[in-house]
């Protein structure tokens, strides 16, 4: 047993769809979330960047006495993960490997589409992981940069969301994909458009969902799992709190305890 809390971060607010899961399923468990909304957004920055930014946060969390950390954000679980798995002694989980695991039990036709920021899709993350479990998926990968502004302005339905994603889901079209990866904190929050351009027959995949139970299953394996406490939310921004506090409903159901401003670089 051990009550301290988990770190979860993200390049700012979109992690908290990984926040809300793991708050839905590990009710025990205290969250202490960093956004690093100064420097937001990870998507379109250096392998270099995400790496020494990671860096910095994980270290806070550290310092923070947490017992785990998520890597909420999925460019720097492509791009940072195994560089901060050499570094620090916790257990250190990215959003990509829970999210291949769903998406290959989904799959039928053994093709599956991966969606991300420019940074993810560069990195093949997904697309190497999917091929290292099973050779024979074959894998389309889309970068979809303006979904995470629409997103965030909480422009998820309407004419606008709906051209963007029919010009980013195209490629499916002639596709054998039946499985498609929502491989961005974000994209979760356009599920209905994505649905309803890419059709219902496809399965979405929500990685902070997949997440949520590789946790639990890791927590437990390490005899790490909380007992007889009631999960707290604690939220660490980089920037001011107010925009945060704003968006905040847009991403979890759940509630959080607190949201404050914090240096960390
Ligand atoms: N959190 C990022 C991700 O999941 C999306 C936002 C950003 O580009 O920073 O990849």
């Amino acid at each position: 047993m051990d009550n301290r809390p988990i770190g979860v971060f993200d390049s700012g607010i979109g992690g908290l769809t990984v926040v809300d899961a793991l708050a839905k399923s590990l009710p025990n468990e205290s969250i202490l979330y960093v956004g690093d909304t100064a420097r937001v957004p990870y998507g379109n920055k250096s392998k270099a960047r995400i790496q020494e930014y990671s860096d910095e946060i994980v270290q806070w969390l550290v310092n923070e006495n947490c017992k785990m950390i998520v890597v909420a954000c999925n460019t720097a679980s492509s791009l940072a993960l195994t560089h901060l798995n050499s570094k620090f002694d916790l257990p250190i989980i990215g959003v990509i490997n829970p999210g291949v695991y769903a998406a290959i039990q989904a799959t039928k036709t053994l093709s599956i589409g991966v969606l991300g920021t420019r940074g993810t899709i560069n990195s093949a993350a997904y697309g190497k992981k999917i091929k290292l479990e099973n050779s024979r998926i074959s894998v389309i990968s889309q970068a979809c940069p303006l979904f995470v502004p629409l997103a965030e302005e909480g422009w998820i339905s309407g004419d606008v969301p709906k051209a963007v994603a029919e010009n980013y889901l195209a490629i499916f079209k002639e596709s054998n994909v039946d499985t498609v990866i929502l491989g961005c904190t974000h994209y979760p929050l356009l599920k209905t458009v994505i649905n309803e351009v890419i059709g219902g027959d496809v399965s979405l995949v929500d990685s902070s969902e997949a997440t949520a139970s590789i946790v639990q299953s890791v927590l437990k394996q390490k005899e790490l799992s909380a007992e007889g406490s009631v999960g707290e939310v604690h939220c660490f921004v980089t920037d001011s709190p107010d925009s945060f506090s704003s968006l905040a409903d847009r991403f979890v159901t759940i509630k959080i305890q607190s949201i404050s401003h914090v240096d960390i670089s």
